[in-house]
C-alpha cells in the first residue's frame, strides 16, 4: 500500500509546520538498459527539534532517500520542503544558501577525511569554502568545534590515521555542525565503529541535538539505537514506506508484517560478563 495511509501519525507528531518534509519522493535508476525503482513514493516529515529514524534492510532505499533530501541526487519525482521552502525548486546561489542549513554525516569516517589534511584543516574547510572567516577567528572556531565534540584542542595538529574510528566520526560531526545547520542527516553514523564506541557516539549525538537545537534524520540498521534515539520512525521495504509513526507505538505494536519481522530479528544485546 501507499505510504500515505500511514502518514497522519507522523504529521501529527511533527506539528503543523515540520522543518523537513518530503512528498512522494521517487528515484528510478537506469543501469544497463534496465529501470530500477530504488525509492517509490516515499513521504515523511520531521518536526523542529525532533529525531526521525529510517529503518529497513540493506537495499531498501534509505540512503537514496537521504541523498534526495540533501539534493545530492535529483529525485525522479517528488518534492522536498525545508522550513516551508521548496528545496527541489532551488538552483544556484539559493540552493547553496539553503544547503548550509542541512548537513549529512556518512557511515564511514575513515574514508570521509582526507589523510593528508590535519584535523584542524578538515574542520576549517567548511569555513574556508563557504564563509569569510579566517586567521585567528578561524583558529578559535576550530578549537570551539573540537570542544563541542569533546576532543582536545591539540587534536587540530593530528592526522586522521592518528585517531580512532569514534574520534574520526566526532571530527566528521564537528565539520557537519561547523556552519550551524538546523538539520543533520545521519546515515548509519555508527555502523563502521566498534560496538563499545557506537553507544558513546549515540549518547553524544543525543546530547549534541539538545545543545545545538538540531533536528535529525537518522538512518540505522540498529533498531535498539533507533528506539532509544528517535521520536518517530519510518520503516522502509523495497523502496517504499511500509509503516510509520511514533517510535514506541511502532515498536510495541507493529501493524505491518515486515516491521514485525524486522523487530523480531533484532539480536538480544548480551550482558557483559561479570
Ligand atoms: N547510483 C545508483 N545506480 C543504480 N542503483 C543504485 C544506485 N544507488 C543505489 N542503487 C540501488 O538502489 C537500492 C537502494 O540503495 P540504498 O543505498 O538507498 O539502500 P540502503 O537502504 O541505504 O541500504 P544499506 O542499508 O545497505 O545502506 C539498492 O538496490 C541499490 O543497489
Ligand atoms: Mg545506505
Amino acid at each position: 500500500m501507499s505510504s500515505l495511509a500511514t502518514m497522519p501519525s507522523i504529521e501529527a507528531a511533527a506539528g503543523a509546520k515540520p522543518l523537513l518534509s518530503a512528498r512522494h519522493l521517487t528515484k528510478v535508476f537506469h543501469t544497463g538498459g534496465q529501470e530500477f525503482r530504488a525509492v517509490d513514493d516515499v513521504s515523511l516529515s520531521v518536526g523542529h527539534g525532533k529525531v526521525l529514524g529510517i529503518v529497513g534492510e540493506s537495499g531498501s532505499g534509505k540512503s537514496t532517500v537521504a541523498r534526495m533530501v540533501m539534493r545530492l541526487i535529483e529525485p525522479t519525482s517528488g518534492t522536498v520542503m525545508f522550513d516551508g521552502d521548496d528545496l527541489t525548486a532551488k538552483t544556484g546561489e539559493a540552493l547553496r544558501r539553503m544547503r548550509r542549513n542541512m548537513q549529512i554525516v556518512f557511515q564511514n569516517p575513515h574514508s570521509a577525511l582526507n589523510p593528508r589534511d590535519t584535523i584542524g584543516d578538515a574542520i576549517a574547510e567548511p569555513f574556508l569554502v563557504q564563509t569569510r572567516v579566517r586567521g585567528s577567528e578561524l583558529d578559535r572556531k576550530v578549537e570551539e568545534l573540537l570542544d563541542i565534540v569533546s576532543l582536545p584542542k591539540t587534536f587540530k595538529y593530528r592526522y586522521p590515521h592518528e585517531l580512532s574510528g569514534g574520534q574520526k566520526q566526532r571530527v566528521c560531526i564537528a565539520r557537519a555542525v561547523a556552519l550551524e545547520p538546523r538539520l543533520l542527516v545521519l546515515d548509519e553514523p555508527t555502523s563502521a565503529l566498534d560496538v563499545s564506541v557506537q553507544a558513546q557516539i549515540i549518547m553524544f549525538l543525543q546530547d549534541l541535538r539538545a545543545r545545538l537545537n538540531l533536528t535529525y534524520l537518522f538512518i540505522s540498521h540498529n533498531l535498539a539505537v533507533v528506539r532509544h534515539l528517535c521520536d518517530d520512525v519510518v520503516v522502509m521495504n523495497k523502496g517504499a514506506v511500509v509503516e510509520s509513526g511514533p517510535t514506541e507505538a511502532v515498536f510495541k505494536s507493529p501493524r505491518n508484517a515486515y516491521t514485525r519481522q524486522l523487530i523480531e530479528s533484532v539480536p538480544r544485546i548480551p550482558r557483559p560478563a561479570s
